[in-house]
């Protein structure tokens, strides 16, 4: 997770039958789709062409959309990786900001050309040169407004490395739970889910459909203006094919997030993708991590916490975020419950598509909407039976000797 606290989400790494669990890092066996056809999304600005995927690892990395970069020129662009430019830290590496020039793509001085955030994988090896092929793969070659821009890729010797598009406001996951002066305001929530469900939508809408398997708080990123970008493809997956209702597939994903009957049988869907929507859901709405382990009992995991409270007016306030300070329109407020109580429903086949979710998001974006509902609150609501307690967080660019706990993964 986002190097800006301690989280306590784990990963889910659980092989098929086998019944052990062990901390392990982020690999898994994976299979590359021997050709990944993507269809013309419907009034987005996505590129969107018949793409036949490459079948060696050679040929991958020769993707014209995506530039080799030498670890030297890395280097240089991110200052040798100086701490004071780390960005973050997750299961795979660190992430540092650098510059670039924007055509020639050599490294510039801070401040000129534009902005880099480069994904160094740890020597380790979490997360795994098989994610990290996989992350080249398709970001490689999908476009779209709301999935993060990978430039370029670096790969030598034990080296991998990940060049994305800067994204100024960092993770969604270091604005909800980091206790900062400014917590996310509700229509700033609102545009964010709309921007992370339209870019899930845009990959189950997809002709050869993509199942993107880590939706979670931290993996949503935001640009100056919070628009939301889907980040971290290296657990993405070719949705089912032919007749076929799901992929058999190891499982993996983060704890808190994962769809109970994805761990449960493997069995991956789209509707799987919803499940873990309706988690962020709930964390946009409660501003509570999906597991806390700081927190007591139930309310250490979030679903389990607020099932009572969504399908029930008078009592939604109790799961709200005290943050909000009651800022927000009661009526959306309990519609968005309502979705991501549905999204979370134990029956898949119940979820909600995401496109159902996103025009559903939309309508209560709408100004008439919200203009209709004057029930905004004044003053804040009554706070939680059990109030927030104030996390420790360490600050955006900590060094990189801040101890970390999160990102465990179990197997
Ligand atoms: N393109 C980017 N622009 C700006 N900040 C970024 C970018 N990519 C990642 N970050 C920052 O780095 C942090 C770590 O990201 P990373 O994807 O390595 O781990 P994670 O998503 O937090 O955890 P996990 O590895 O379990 O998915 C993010 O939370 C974010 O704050
Ligand atoms: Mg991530």
């Amino acid at each position: 997770m986002g190097n800006c606290h301690n989280s306590s989400s784990a990963k889910v790494d659980t092989a098929l039958n086998s019944g052990i669990s062990k901390v392990s890092g982020k690999t898994g066996s994976y299979s590359y789709p021997s050709s990944l056809t993507i269809s013309t999304h419907s009034g987005g600005s996505s590129s969107i062409d018949s793409i036949t995927t490459p079948r060696s690892e050679g040929e991958i990395l020769l993707s014209p959309n995506v530039k080799p970069f030498t670890l030297m020129e890395l280097k240089n662009a991110t200052r040798n990786f100086r701490s004071d430019g780390l960005l973050g830290e997750g299961g795979f590496g660190y992430v540092f900001k650098g510059w670039i020039d924007e055509f020639t793509h050599l490294a510039t001085k801070p401040g000129s050309g534009i902005a880099i955030a480069v994904k160094k994988l740890k020597p380790e090896g979490f997360q795994g040169h098989k994610e990290w092929l996989t992350e080249v793969t398709y970001l490689g070659q999908l476009h779209h407004p709301n999935l993060v821009k990978l430039i370029g890729y670096s790969s030598e010797g034990h080296n991998r490395l990940l060049v994305y598009e800067y994204m100024p406001k960092g993770s969604l996951e270091n604005h909800l739970f980091r206790r900062g002066p400014q917590p996310l305001p509700w229509a700033t929530r609102l545009k964010v889910a709309i921007g992370a469900a339209r870019g899930l939508a845009f990959l189950h809408d997809a002709k050869d459909q993509i199942i993107y398997r880590d939706f979670k708080a931290s993996n949503i990123l935001l640009d100056a203006d919070f628009n939301a970008k889907l980040s971290d493809f290296g657990l993405a997956k070719a949705g089912p094919t032919g007749d076929r209702t799901h992929v058999s597939t190891q499982v993996m994903g983060t704890h808190g997030y994962a769809a109970p009957e994805y761990i449960a049988t493997g069995r991956l869907t789209t509707k799987s993708d919803v499940y873990s929507f309706g988690v962020v859901l709930l964390e946009l709405l409660s501003g509570r991590q999906a597991v806390d382990k700081d927190k007591v009992g139930i309310e250490q995991d979030l679903v389990d916490w607020t099932k009572p409270y969504l399908g029930d007016k008078r009592k939604l306030f109790r799961i709200m975020d005290t943050r909000l300070e009651g800022q927000y329109p009661q009526k959306s407020a309990y519609i968005a419950a309502t979705l991501a109580s549905q999204c979370l429903s134990t029956e898949p086949k119940t979820r909600p598509r995401m496109s159902e979710v996103l025009a559903s998001l939309e309508e209560l974006q709408d100004a008439r909407s919200v203009s209709k509902d004057r029930r905004v609150l004044s003053s804040p609501v009554p706070r939680s039976p059990v109030g927030h307690r104030q996390r420790r967080l360490t600050p955006l660019a900590s060094p990189l000797s801040t101890p970390r706990q999160s990102t465990t993964q179990v197997r």
